[in-house]
């Protein structure tokens, strides 16, 4: 690829899902003058109770996908893949790759009793990154991890004026009360849509 071609390449952003539409919304009013090609793989989707192998897979697919269209960088738009590791995934491919932060600082610098709590997928929470990530900064935080694998099928089907919805949010949210955490990271891209 010569160097304007490179320049005027799309980037590619991937998720699961829909849930990285909400990231593509902020790099779009970031990025104006870039293309944007989104794949989401809602046939498959979630992704949080699946296993590491198989994710592996899939985001390869989507990868392979992506660089046949040519892309210049690709923005993993899912926490849940972000957790792999972004240097594995790319693998050899010629694109530059970035995941999601985990937010550290930002959620650090809101909580002021430093009672923190994270909703993510199963996979997510499991990897134990979020809370690794707070601690390394703050070593006496209290980290309140809570995975959440209601929400992205409810978000996905679109389910959104039902009971289901906020029963789940409440019960999600009893450990975090119990534990008087003051701030909430919301570590799927998923869940802004029920912020
Ligand atoms: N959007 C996702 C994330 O940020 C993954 C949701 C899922 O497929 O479980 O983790």
């Amino acid at each position: 690829m010569g160097k304007l071609q490179k320049k005027n390449a799309p980037i590619g952003v991937l998720d699961s899902g829909v849930g990285g539409l909400s990231v593509l919304k902020c790099l779009k009013e970031a990025l104006p003058h870039e293309d944007f090609i989104y794949v989401g793989d809602t046939a498959r989707t979630p992704y949080g109770p699946r296993s590491e192998g198989e994710v592996r897979i899939f985001v390869g697919e989507m990868l392979d996908f992506l660089a046949a269209k040519g892309v210049k960088l690709v923005v993993i738009a899912c926490n849940t893949l972000t957790v792999l590791g972004t240097e594995t995934l790319k693998g050899n491919r010629e694109f530059g790759l970035v995941g999601m932060s985990k937010g550290e600082r930002l959620v650090l610098e809101a909580s002021r009793n430093k009672t923190i709590g994270v909703f993510a997928t199963e996979f997510t929470i499991n990897s134990g990154a979020h809370k690794a990530a707070i601690l390394a900064l703050a070593p006496t935080a209290c980290v309140v991890p809570q995975a959440c694998p209601k929400l992205v099928p409810l978000i996905e089907g679109e389910q959104f004026s039902g009971e289901e919805l906020p029963a789940a949010i409440s019960e999600y949210a009893l450990p975090l009360k119990a534990a008087e955490a003051d701030t909430l990271i919301l570590s799927c891209t998923h869940y802004p849509f029920v912020k």
